[in-house]
């Protein structure tokens, strides 16, 4: 049989990704190799995804495990790991209920219409959603909408109604348009899509607040800062506020697709039976391989790791700036990394990718300006090593405007 390769995306793919032009085959730790057999360090883990590197050893002998056991039942048949997962993440969490979905999108729907059932139910007016410009929900319909980025949910037809969008980090502009008409508040911690852009502690201790005050409920989107990915096991935990509603997915499965919404005993008794479902969320592979994942991420030596791998990153990228003055910020916490494009700099952060991967290095773009850097947590010295004199490489013949004029 022919090798399969980038030209069958083409040809048999819907056309709305754009991948880079090597088929990559197999993966190990903080690197993945193409059908060349070209090695390739790893700092973008599957956007935030693949937060122990690739098969890792736990996590295939649990799949290996389950997958010799049991694959499905559905939730008219519960089953073991799934109500090991919730036991673990209602112990790990302020949450007290758990409810499975199979991706960051799902797990934010839930979230969403658990938030409107809980106020249509003490006052059917009481329907308003305050999201952020540039916030990133998922591609269902509602959440797309609840995203902060038109373009993205433009030209579908009629939109959901009744969401609101205010500028990130903007106390005043969120002070006066919270009303008690508002149900829920929906943000990311950092926004990771919009550019990693770490919300204040005075933004978000004003939210938590207000939210209170009119009685509207306070969604964390932990989809991409979750599991580890900022040093704590969520990245609430480190910012001195508690949300009502949790979503999780990205790193909780470590590759393997499950998305779960958290939230209080109160909140939970909104959905009612029949009120929401999915036939897949709480698959017991998912919930297996999410168990060992937890084991291994929810612990204080892990955890400290990460910020001490981050630390290094930091001053990695720093001392590359130093030297080639490429970026206008880096920012961000943990393991979520944004490197902000300086002004003079013609190319944007795809062409940068496409650059970064022709030197072996997967990274991701977070909008237009900002390179992000999202390894797995695990990530080795020597592979952080690498990687940045690769990247370091890879930028230091970045198109610039002086560049250009010279030409
Ligand atoms: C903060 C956030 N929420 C939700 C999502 C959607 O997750 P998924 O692609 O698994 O549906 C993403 C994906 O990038 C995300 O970063």
């Amino acid at each position: 049989m022919k090798q399969i390769n980038r030209v069958h995306f083409d040809e048999f793919h819907t056309p709305n990704y754009t991948p880079q032009d090597k088929v990559i085959v197999s993966g190990m730790g903080s690197y993945v190799i193409d059908q060349d057999g070209e090695e390739y360090v790893d700092f973008a883990a599957g956007i935030a995804v693949n937060c122990l590197g690739h098969c890792h050893p736990e996590l295939i002998k649990t799949l290996n495990k389950q997958s010799a056991k049991l694959w499905h039942t559905s939730n008219i048949f519960i089953n073991e790991p799934v109500l090991e997962l919730a036991r673990q993440l209602t112990e790990s969490t302020f949450a007290e209920k758990v409810f499975f979905a199979n991706s960051g999108a799902e797990a934010n729907e839930a979230a969403l219409k658990i938030a409107r059932r809980y106020a249509c139910n003490q006052d059917s007016q009481k329907n308003e959603i305050i999201a952020f410009h540039k916030g990133f929900h998922g591609r269902t319909f509602f959440t797309v909408s609840v995203g902060g980025k038109p373009e993205y949910s433009d030209g579908f037809g009629p939109k959901p109604a009744g969401i609101k969008h205010l500028p990130f980090n903007d106390i005043a502009a969120f002070e006066s348009s919270i009303t008690d008409q508002t149900c829920a508040v929906i943000l990311e911690p950092i926004q990771g899509e919009g550019g990693v852009v770490c919300a204040t502690k005075e933004f978000l201790a004003s939210i938590r607040s207000l939210c209170d005050k009119h009685n509207a409920l306070l969604i964390f989107d932990e989809v991409q800062t979750g599991v580890g990915r900022t040093g704590s096991l969520y990245a609430y935990m480190q910012l001195g506020v508690v949300p009502d509603i949790l979503t999780t997915a990205k790193g909780l499965g470590g590759g393997f697709p499950i998305g779960a919404m958290l939230t209080t005993d109160a909140i939970a008794s909104t959905l009612t039976v029949g009120t929401h479902a999915s036939t897949f969320g709480g698959n017991p592979l998912a919930a297996s391989v999410a168990n060992t994942v937890l084991s291994i991420v929810d612990n204080t030596i892990f955890l400290n790791a990460v910020k001490e791998q981050s630390k290094k990153f930091f001053s990695g990228l720093n001392q590359i700036n130093n030297r080639l003055e490429i970026f206008s910020e880096i920012r961000g916490m943990g393991l979520l990394i944004g490197a902000e494009l300086a002004e003079d700099v013609t190319e944007t952060a795809q062409d940068l990718i496409r650059s970064c991967f022709s030197n072996q290095i997967l990274i991701t773009a977070a909008g237009p300006r900002t390179l992000r850097f999202c390894p797995p947590l695990n990530i080795e010295d020597k592979a952080i090593e690498e990687g940045l004199k690769r990247l370091e490489h890879a930028l230091s013949n970045v198109e610039r405007e002086g560049n250009l004029d010279a030409i």
